[in-house]
Formats: structure tokens, sequence, C-alpha cells
């Protein structure tokens, strides 16, 4: 949608994303053979470049021209400005597909065809939550429910999954679901 285009635009000019790697990506990173990656939503591109780092080839897509732009220049990133409401994943290429604080439930089918056999996912973002907590968004669109990865990556291996209060970049308290699942 051009509203989110321009929406994610002005939120990254009025304020940046850290550059440190999600940690669950760093702490699983070795379970998943050196390949073909896609950072699905990779945002300024703080992921995608950990990962080429570690020798991937990365897809890294995204809505936002100006994330798009931070991302790094390299041979082995190729930066694809797309709607995720609309971009369809090519299936069986990637040995790796991350989905860090994004949530496109139309995606979740492609995202298992496109593992290789062997592949991993890993998908971390906001769970919906009462009383307490700062959610990103009231659109519950954009939100997971309880155990909700869980279901939607059935049949894959599950190597890792937690739902756990976190703290987001203000100091405030939010609920989060990380899975990391592979494909036998
Ligand atoms: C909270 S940021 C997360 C960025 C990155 N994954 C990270 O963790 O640093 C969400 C990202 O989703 C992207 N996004 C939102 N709607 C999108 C869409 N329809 N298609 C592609 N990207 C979209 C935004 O531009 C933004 O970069």
């Amino acid at each position: 949608m051009i509203e989110d285009k321009q929406r994610w635009n002005e939120r990254y000019e009025a304020s940046p994303m850290p550059e440190h790697v999600t940690p669950i990506i760093e702490k699983y990173i070795e379970h998943v053979n050196v390949g073909q990656a896609i950072d699905l939503a990779c945002g300024t591109g703080r992921n995608t470049h950990f990962l080429a780092a570690k020798g991937f080839d990365v897809d890294a897509v995204d809505i936002s021209d100006y994330a798009l732009k931070l991302v790094k220049n390299s041979p082995t990133i190729n930066k694809i400005d797309a709607d995720l409401d609309k971009y369809n994943i090519t299936p069986k290429k990637y040995d790796l597909i991350v989905n860090m604080n994004y949530l496109n439930r139309r995606l979740v089918s492609q995202m298992k065809d496109a593992l290789k056999p062997g592949g991993v996912i890993i998908f971390e973002t906001f769970i919906v939550a009462h009383g307490d907590f700062k959610i990103p968004t009231m659109n519950l669109d954009y939100l997971l429910r309880k155990n909700e990865l869980l279901h939607s990556f059935i049949g894959l291996d599950v190597i890792y999954y937690e739902e756990r209060v976190d703290t987001n970049l203000k100091g405030e308290r939010v609920k989060v679901a990380s899975i990391v699942v592979k494909k036998g």
C-alpha cells in the first residue's frame, strides 16, 4: 500500500532503527546452512548486514525506499523494494528466512514452501497484550495471538519457541513471541 510506504518512510526519518542484530538470529544462526537467505521487512538492514557478514546471499525486502537506501550496497545483498501484501516469495529457494518485528499472515504458507530441505525460519514479533503493556498498534492484523506461531508452522521441526515479556527501545514493556523452525 502506498500509505504503508509513506508512513514507514516518515517513521524512519523521525527515529532510526537500532543497528545491532536481533539476538535470536545471533543465537540460532549456527543451526543454519550458509547459503541463500531472505530478510522479510528488512528495514534499514541490521539483520541483513549480519547475515551477509556470515556469508549468506541475502534478499532484503521492504516497502520503505528510505530504509532500503540505508541497507549497505554489497554484491551479496539484493535489495527488493516491494509491497509484501503483493510480493510472492520464490518456492524452494532459501536456506534461511528471517521475519523480525513484522506480521503478514498471507506469507506464512509461502515461507514454508520457500524453504529448501534443512532450511530454517526465524520469526519474532509482538503478541496482542492487555493491561500494563505497550502494543505497537491497535490493529489486530499486525499482532500475534497466543501460540499462533506454533500453529502457523505446524509440520516443521520446532527448535525453539517462547512467548515473553520484553522491553522496547523506549523502555516500555511489550509481549513478544519467537520461533525457530526447520524443514526436515
Ligand atoms: C518494525 S520495522 C522492522 C524492521 C526490521 N525487520 C528490523 O527488525 O529491524 C517493520 C518494517 O516493515 C516494513 N513494512 C511494513 N509494511 C510493509 C509491506 N506491506 N511490505 C513490505 N514491507 C513493509 C516497514 O517498512 C518496516 O521497515
